[in-house]
């Protein structure tokens, strides 16, 4: 291993980072719009600011590495990010869609500069490490922000509705979740021959076999309300089909990335299950409440097991590019 390529290891993950916070400065812009109230709507908009001092850490990281801006460009236009571009493909179109989103992406981020900070420390560039720390706690911070405004998301979403339209409601978060289940399925069927290690691959295969049983659970709830199988498939096409493609083709450095994404996705489903279980709430549907709450416990242990392995991912990452262990 020489310096050079942990060197230019750093520079694809800053490069990844820079993506992630342009393709996230375009989000809060957009989300104060749809927040549907102004606390929410004040979270988003303070980490806009924070977003664009983050796009700006990272660009004077980038520069002190030397990376030229065309170079940047180049690296930004052939890799996909931390799948970032999966996560684009939301349109998110309600409150409730909003915040599930960005609780999501938040922690998408949280796993950039995660796995950007080790990098650094790998390189021995303790200022980028620091830089990289700092941004995660941010987005961390906002994170929590985000989750604290939960219950306003599903207030805003529900006001205007009758106890009728409530019940439609817990059944289309139900479809949602059945939908959400789904790609998580289909996501970690493939994740552990592309996970690089035993103990990432153990992870995902303990949570494919959890999330089997999230989806009958769901489609158990979904009877008592008369579910249909077309319905479904509606719910399915409106959370979109996501392109696995990049991780199923499988890249050097699939391992990293799979890790961050699967991390970013098991806050996907965490935010859909709040939701859910407070809708369900509200419906004083509490055979679903339950149900909901049952499930987040394991869909926590599930993204806490998979950052566990972060380590031994970026291990097999670095390793498939050359990039010898330390
Ligand atoms: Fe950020
Ligand atoms: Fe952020
Ligand atoms: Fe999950």
């Amino acid at each position: 291993m020489t310096s050079n390529d942990l060197q230019s290891q750093l520079i694809k993950y800053l490069t990844d980072a820079h993506s992630i916070e342009s393709q996230a400065l375009i989000q809060m812009k957009m989300a104060p719009g749809i927040a549907g109230d102004p606390e929410i709507a004040a979270a988003f908009e303070q980490h806009r600011t924070e977003t664009e001092e983050h796009g700006r850490l990272v660009d004077e990281r980038l520069s002190a590495l030397d990376a030229s801006p065309s170079k940047v460009k180049d690296i930004a236009g052939t890799v996909t990010g931390m799948g970032f571009g999966l996560f684009a493909k939301f349109q998110p179109d309600t409150p409730g869609k909003l915040v599930t989103h960005a609780f999501s992406y938040e922690h998408m981020e949280l796993a950039a500069y995660d796995m950007l900070a080790r990098v650094a420390d790998r390189a021995g560039d303790t200022e980028t490490a620091q830089v990289a720390r700092r941004i995660g706690e941010q987005e961390s911070a906002m994170a929590e922000r985000v989750a604290g405004v939960f219950d306003r998301a599903v207030e805003a979403s529900l006001r205007d509705l009758s106890p009728d339209d409530l019940n439609d409601q817990v059944r289309k978060y139900l479809e949602d979740a059945h939908a959400i289940e789904a790609q998580a399925i289909q996501l970690l069927s493939k994740a552990p021959d592309l996970a690089g290690s035993s103990e990432q691959a153990a992870a995902y295969e303990e949570h494919l076999t959890q999330s089997r049983e999230h989806q009958q659970l769901v489609e158990t709830r979904l009877q008592s309300y008369g579910a249909r199988p077309s319905r479904m498939k509606d719910a399915a096409l409106r959370l979109g089909a996501l392109n696995w493609g990049m991780f199923f083709a499988a890249q050097p450095d699939t391992p990293a990335k799979l890790a961050a994404f699967s991390y970013a996705f098991e806050h996907l489903e965490i935010a859909a299950y709040e939701l859910l279980r407070r809708v369900a709430g509200r419906a004083g549907d509490e055979e679903t409440q339950a149900m909901a709450d049952t499930i987040l416990g394991e869909e926590r242990a599930a993204a806490d097991k998979i950052h566990g392995a972060f380590e031994s991912a970026l291990d097999a990452s670095l390793e498939a590019q050359g990039v010898g262990v330390r």
